[in-house]
């Protein structure tokens, strides 16, 4: 089947819930769920019921779509991603962000863990991703172009929407609130990286790495669907200083920073409009 029958069927499905003109969409990202408990719920539905949606593998990520009220907007949160390293393909992974298109969502926010190799970006805290280089092997738009969906040779000048960069710098100012901004390398995983990776990844221009996000930014894209993403700080990746890390130490301190991330979504989403 066409992918962009495949998406007309999985956003029919989720209409067909009594889900009416979402606004904004959420990925959230590995120990960063709580935003997801937040949302006044209308509907939640499991993705194993949507037709063609990937099912998540790993326990932490729950994988279920949550529709509802946040902050008096009606947003679309998707709890559970999809990752490389999990073996599925590019298009598996950003098929979601196809369907929160479909269904009309005017902007997307992306969450995610990453670790640091910028020295003024300490564990806990947060940081706005203004660019990124994509590491991961493959890419969500190689194969057939469909016109409908975008264009053969999306630009990516500007990947990360200036405004919703520059309100989310407002709030956290306002918040008193470190929000860094920076670039984000993503790589596929699931191992964490060697101290000569760690260093190599910082000498191409990067401030922090992950195994996820670039995919869906692609395809938000190519979809003109304007993304703003935004990175928790769990480990911080000085080669000169490594100490290993596990993957129960990330997911902890990410579920410290996300009381920080959580209200810093929720003031953007409660005074953004459109
Ligand atoms: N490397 C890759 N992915 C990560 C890291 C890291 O150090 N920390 C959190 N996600």
């Amino acid at each position: 089947m066409e992918l962009t029958d495949q998406i007309k069927q999985a956003a029919a499905y989720i209409q067909n819930k009594k889900i009416s003109e979402p606004q904004i969409g959420i990925i959230l990202g590995t120990g960063i769920g709580k935003l997801g408990d937040k949302i006044q719920a209308d509907v939640i539905i499991n993705y194993e019921e949507i037709p063609h949606f990937p099912l998540s593998t790993i326990e932490f990520h729950s994988g279920k779509l949550i529709y509802g009220n946040l902050g008096g907007k009606k947003v679309i949160a998707l709890q559970g991603r999809f990752h490389a390293y999990e073996g599925y393909t590019m298009q598996q992974i950003t098929f979601p962000v196809r369907v929160l298109k479909q269904l009309g969502v005017r902007e997307l926010i992306i969450t995610n863990a990453a670790g640091s190799m910028n020295p003024a970006m300490k564990k806990g805290e947060l940081m706005v991703i203004e660019d990124h280089i994509n590491l991961q092997p493959g890419n969500p738009l190689a194969g057939k172009n469909y016109n409908e969906l975008g264009s053969r040779f999306p630009d990516m000048s500007k990947p990360y929407n200036h405004s919703m960069i520059q309100k989310l710098s407002d709030i956290a100012a306002h918040m008193n609130l470190t929000l860094h901004k920076g670039v984000y390398v993503s790589v596929q995983g699931p191992n964490l990286e060697t101290k000569a990776e760690y260093r190599y990844l910082r000498m191409i221009g990067a401030d922090v790495v992950g195994m996820s996000t670039v995919p869906e930014v692609i395809v938000a894209n190519h979809s003109s669907l304007p993304v703003a993403a935004i990175s928790v700080i769990t480990d911080e990746c000085d080669p000169e200083n490594l100490k290993p890390v596990s993957i129960a130490d990330i997911i902890e301190t990410a579920g410290k920073a996300e009381v920080f991330l959580t209200s810093l979504i929720y003031k953007y989403i409660e005074e953004v409009n459109f």
